[in-house]
């Protein structure tokens, strides 16, 4: 069974609390933050005021996703703002061991995320500098887009890869019910969800249905 971890990026941002508390009454594991520079990626979402809202709001984990570009400049203002989880892109961050190294330094858990034209391979040089790997199954910048299947090999690849670490592999991107079981499959730990959860007219029901979704048999 996967840890679920709604995507606020599909939430209504005016009424962000309520959303929130919605999907922490559902039993959601982690709360999945986007943060887009309008670089990096094509859009823009919000930075750490925003952050530091959410933190007072809520006892999950804060897991922030940065699609921004230089994220070294900004891994401990994200920590400070209270991240329990920061998440740096391969292709983003050129220092990658270092900027990992700063996340753990600074106090939080470090996460690479890979874009559907990254490679497995390219963790290879810092697999013991990870406490989770952030496979998108779509390209980043928006929500509800279509999920790319090649998602489901590169999980496999990477499972390979970390042997037995105690490594989160995380999938995010058009995650719903009827992917949630294949994942999970092919070694997926965490399902993060934003459009299916959210665009729910229950996100706490659509938490506990994607969980038992993912109900990997025996
Ligand atoms: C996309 C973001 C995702 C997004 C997923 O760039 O990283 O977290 O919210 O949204 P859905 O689940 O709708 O594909
Ligand atoms: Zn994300």
């Amino acid at each position: 069974m996967a840890r679920i971890a709604p995507s606020i990026l599909s939430a209504d941002f005016a009424a962000l609390g309520d959303a929130i508390a919605r999907v922490e009454a559902g039993g959601a594991d982690l709360l999945h933050v986007d943060v887009m520079d309008g670089h990096f990626v094509p859009n823009l979402t919000l930075g750490p005021p925003i952050i530091e809202s959410i933190r007072k709001r809520t006892r999950l984990p804060l897991d922030v996703h940065l699609m921004i570009e230089e994220p070294e400049r900004w891994v401990e203002t994200y920590v400070r703002a209270g991240a329990d989880l920061v998440t740096v892109h391969v292709e983003a961050a050129t220092h990658l061991q270092r900027c990992l190294a700063q996340v753990r330094e600074a106090g939080a858990r470090a996460g690479v995320a890979l874009n559907p034209a990254t490679p497995a391979g390219t963790l290879q040089c810092v697999l013991d500098d990870l406490d989770l790997v952030l496979v998108m199954s779509v390209n980043p910048g928006f929500g509800g887009q279509s999920f790319i299947p090649s998602a489901y090999g590169k999980i496999r690849e990477i499972r390979q890869l970390l042997g037995d670490r105690l490594v989160e592999v995380s999938v995010d991107g058009g995650v719903k019910q009827d992917n949630a079981g294949a994942l999970a499959r092919a070694g997926a730990s965490v399902l993060v969800a934003g459009s299916a959860i959210f665009g729910s007219p229950d996100p706490a029901q659509e938490v506990r249905a994607l969980r038992s979704a993912s109900e990997v048999p025996k």
